[in-house]
């Protein structure tokens, strides 16, 4: 950039607003950025652990937020700021009311924050686009899952939770690398770490819009019973019974699904292996999805 460039109020070099959040690329030189941020009342922004090397400012300009974090809840009001760098786990960010904060970042940082807004259904969307089997297999896993709820007779309370996070479970991986998605070529190990945050963001892609508890269930869609689960390692007390069935009805499709490096197991074959392994999965939800099959009520629909 040379000389002197005025940006008159409200407008920007990029933009991007969802649900009338706005959020307005107001510089970026040298990789330095500084970007306004209009945020409605109740809405939650998200501090992530980012590239190390990124410090990221932010000014509250008008109204209030409240910072959760480990030790507490912090607030800070019109004037005040803070600055965040390193962070090992990300934090929330809910603003108490119409806020406007402006940030400073020595990285970029205004495409991500462009990815994160924008509604579920874009989302969705944007997954198909990347991915057909992901958008598939979300639509699957919710029937599954329903299934299953039916036949253990679970509350209606419990199936509207389960409709909403079988059917989003992976919708955090559209943040994740076409080559990643792909699956045609071995996975390296910083392939896998990336892999692992999914849960993750679909969580906060989910509670941006929906229940807390329909983004926890969805977060926890793979943690195992034995501990050996991931993002958190939770074990079986830790796993409530919506998680347990979207987890088994997520393994059965990964199971009876063609996939680039292996080949699809027939339903028989997939419900034995499931048996053996109630060590990770749920029991009673395994053996509800077996008499589900012997009933003939799993059907492959369009799949074939
Ligand atoms: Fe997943
Ligand atoms: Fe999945």
């Amino acid at each position: 950039m040379k000389g002197i460039v005025i940006l008159n109020e409200n407008i920007g070099l990029a933009e991007c607003s969802h649900n009338n959040n706005v959020i307005r690329l107001l510089s970026s030189v040298n990789n330095t950025e500084v970007i306004q941020m209009d945020i409605l009342p109740d809405s939650l922004l998200w501090m992530s652990p980012g590239d190390k090397d990124c410090t990221e400012f932010y000014f509250v300009l008008e109204g209030s937020i409240q910072l959760s974090l480990e030790d507490g809840d912090q607030i800070l009001a019109k004037g005040d700021s803070f600055a965040v760098s390193r962070i090992k786990t990300e934090f929330p960010i809910k603003c108490l009311e119409k806020v406007r904060l402006l940030c400073v970042s020595n990285q970029p940082i205004f495409d991500d924050m462009y990815n994160h807004m924008g509604s579920l259904k874009e989302l969705v969307e944007k997954t198909e686009r990347k991915n057909q089997y992901t958008y598939d297999h979300g639509k699957r896993v919710m029937e599954y899952s329903l299934l299953i709820a039916e036949e253990l007779k679970v509350d209606q309370a419990i199936h509207n939770v389960i409709t909403m996070a079988a059917a989003l479970h992976d919708v955090g991986k559209c943040f994740l690398a076409d080559h990643i998605l792909s699956e045609d070529r071995e996975l390296t190990s910083d392939d896998l770490r990336q892999i692992k945050k999914h849960p993750i963001n679909s969580y906060r892609l989910i509670a941006s819009k929906f229940d807390d508890k329909i983004a926890s269930m969805a977060q926890m869609h793979h943690e195992k019973l034995d501990g050996s689960g991931y993002p958190f390692g939770l074990k079986a007390r830790e796993i409530p019974i919506e998680a347990r069935i979207i987890t088994v009805a997520d393994v059965f499709d990964a199971m009876t699904t063609d996939r680039p490096y292996k080949k699809k197991k027939e339903y028989r074959e997939a419900i034995d292996e499931l048996v053996t392994m109630v060590n990770q999965y749920d029991k009673r939800v395994i053996y509800a999805l077996k008499r589900l099959y012997q009933r003939g009520a799993l059907e492959r629909g369009d799949r074939e």
